[in-house]
């Protein structure tokens, strides 16, 4: 791939402000976005999190007051919400092991001993070190989902700028999920100026050091 091409999807994405509400997603590029956050690498490949696709009209405008207001909330095609599990059981790590017996086929006593050492680690945890941990496991699939969508040209909007209590209480879900982030999928609109400022970061020499 060449430089050019590998960071041209990089500069076209922008955190869209203002999306064309006429303009909606294939199922096709939604089903590979979501492939991607499913290939998405966690720390010990547990994946503690859950992704829902929120279609609910009333329910959007509702997440919309909840996120001060925010119009992504209603006007993209599509509103995905990022659930990390607050905290978790042996049930995990017992879901994980079943995979890998099934895909891997691997020695019995190998996965039966990586599971017993991550039961022995995860257990001396708190739940609030586990829920923290689940967070940043999530957000790694949030950043999938939004370079998914860059390179798919479908624009996107991470959104953290919500109450994240009356939100929750929205959403309704099941005991021990909680939401912390939302993406907003579509189409920019014409009408949004954001789209048309340079991007405003770092230079490299003030992120990248070498020791
Ligand atoms: C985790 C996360 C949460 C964000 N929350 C919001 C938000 O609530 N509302 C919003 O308009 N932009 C939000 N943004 C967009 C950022 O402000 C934006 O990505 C950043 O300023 C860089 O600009 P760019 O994405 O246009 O390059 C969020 C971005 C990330 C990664």
């Amino acid at each position: 791939m060449k430089k050019e091409e590998f960071l041209s999807s990089r500069h076209w994405r922008y955190a869209t402000k203002k999306f064309d509400p006429d303009k909606r997603v294939s199922p096709e590029d939604l089903d590979l976005i979501i492939e991607a956050i499913r290939l998405t690498p966690t720390s010990y490949g547990l994946q503690p999190f859950k992704v829902l696709a929120i279609e609910n009209t009333k329910l959007r405008e509702a997440l919309r007051e909840a996120g001060f207001g925010q119009s992504q909330f209603t006007d993209a095609s599509h509103l995905l919400a990022f659930a990390h599990l607050e905290t978790f059981s042996e049930e995990l790590i017992d879901r994980f092991a079943r995979l890998v017996r099934e895909i891997r086929n691997p020695e019995p006593e190998k996965i039966e001993g990586y599971a017993s050492f991550l039961k022995t680690l995860f257990g001396s945890w708190t739940n609030d070190e586990k829920s923290r941990w689940a967070d940043k496991q999530m957000y790694i699939a949030l950043g999938n989902a939004l370079q998914a969508a860059a390179e798919l040209k479908v624009d996107s909007c991470a959104l953290e700028g919500f109450d994240i209590e009356k939100a929750n209480a929205l959403l309704q879900l099941p005991v021990g999920l909680k939401v912390t982030a939302f993406l907003a999928l579509g189409y920019r609109s014409t009408e949004d100026k954001t789209q048309h400022l340079p991007k405003v970061r770092v230079a490299h020499e003030d992120l990248f050091v070498r020791l």
